[in-house]
């Protein structure tokens, strides 16, 4: 097992990354303070994993909510079950919440815990690749609004994050290849040698290897934790970085329909789209995007976006979190390894949304 730290003062927690960590309840143990306990999962995952979970908490008081599977569900109207179960259940302000699951449960989770009763415990057990790597660390939670993704929401950091890479035996190709999607991501935007490493090993990893595995987990929850600690509420332009490709992305996943196109799939055209728009504003040649579009595709990840005209592409990025002053800001890529926050030039914008839209990005 690896531990890594995220470093935020009284709000530092642990990672942990290993084989077998659900056999494992002193690691548990040590993040719960009190008895009651609501263990958080959906239909595909409780059935894999809850047992083996409950069987790590014999001393407690342990009560489940079981959400249905699916993108779709992150909502308001979902996320208020979790809420009915503790109330009915009358857990109180000592209570801790564990999300088992992708990121939907965690991200939905970790929202409720922001909320009961003004903020309790949780802790994140992530069992998507994409959660593992990403979404389970930095307390960022929430839900959906049929009008913008995640526009509702918390920061709430977990008390601590259990990654059991075993559980990666069951996730299903397409969603292990949606996770790869963010672990490239930190290459491109601050880590070239990761990006170098991805590129070596990207058969590897689509093979399941598991030593692969854990260290592209391990290299992408460094990333991530230490950009974290630098931008807890990305105030300063610093962790909104990790959003490259998100805001085409998100346009993309609401303008298709929540659940159509995987996040990371998402994610995946849009960090082309960026790369294509980068290279239009001049900080990337063509070599640059056709080595960005090459380690999508060596990940099996989408490169075209579905049909989506420019206007209704341009209004779904308008509900972006990083729209300041009423003005788009996106994340674009000044050389591979280096990404900066910035407006970009409407014209220029409107040319790879024109491309995409027609062509698919051929570049
Ligand atoms: P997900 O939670 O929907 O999980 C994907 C699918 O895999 C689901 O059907 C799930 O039931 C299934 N599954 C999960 N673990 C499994 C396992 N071990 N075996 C078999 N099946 C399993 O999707 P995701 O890709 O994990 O997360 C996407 C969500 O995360 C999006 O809502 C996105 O907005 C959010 N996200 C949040 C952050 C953040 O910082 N909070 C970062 C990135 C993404
Ligand atoms: N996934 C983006 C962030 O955590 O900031």
């Amino acid at each position: 097992m690896q531990t890594l730290h995220v470093s935020l003062g009284e709000r530092s927690y642990p990672i942990h990354i290993g084989s077998g960590l659900l056999s494992r309840p002193e690691l548990l143990a040590a993040s719960l303070k009190g008895r009651q306990v609501l263990v958080v999962s959906n239909s595909t995952v409780a059935p894999l994993y809850m047992d083996r979970l409950l069987s790590l908490l014999p001393d407690r008081l342990v009560a489940q909510c079981i959400l249905p599977d699916g993108e779709q569900y992150k909502d308001l109207a979902h996320l208020d079950a979790v809420f009915t179960e503790l109330l009915r259940n009358r857990f109180n302000r000592d209570c801790t919440l564990i999300a088992l699951g992708g990121g939907v449960v965690g991200d939905m989770t970790g929202f409720a815990a922001a909320a009961y009763q003004r903020g309790v415990d949780f802790i994140q057990i992530p069992t998507t690749l994409l959660a593992q790597v990403d979404s389970s660390v930095g307390g960022k939670t929430g839900v959906n609004h049929p009008l913008g993704k995640n526009m509702i929401g918390a920061f709430k950091q977990p008390n601590a994050v259990l990654i059991d890479t075993d559980v990666l035996g069951t996730l299903p190709d397409r969603e292990l290849r949606a996770g790869l999607a963010e672990v490239i991501k930190y290459g491109l935007i601050r880590d070239l040698p990761f990006l170098e490493w991805l590129e070596a090993r990207m058969d590897d990893l689509l093979a399941r290897k598991p030593e692969a595995l854990a260290e592209a987990i391990r290299r992408s929850c460094e990333n991530k934790a230490a950009v974290v600690a630098a931008d807890e509420l990305e105030v300063a332009d610093l962790r909104a970085l990790l959003n490259l490709g998100h805001t085409f992305g998100h346009a993309i996943e609401t303008g298709m329909g929540y659940g159509e196109w995987l996040h990371g799939e998402a994610v995946a055209t849009g960090m082309l789209m960026a790369a294509d728009l980068s290279m239009r504003m001049g900080w990337l040649d063509t070599a640059d995007v056709a080595r960005v579009r090459r380690i999508l595709v060596q990940a099996e990840l989408p490169v075209a976006p579905p049909a989506i005209s420019v206007d209704e592409f341009l209004g779904h990025m308008a509900v972006d979190k990083k729209v300041k002053d009423g003005q788009l800001r996106l994340v674009l890529l000044r050389g591979l390894g280096n990404a900066v926050v910035s407006p970009a030039p409407d014209g220029l914008l409107r040319e790879t949304l024109a491309i995409g839209a027609r062509l698919g990005l051929t570049a």
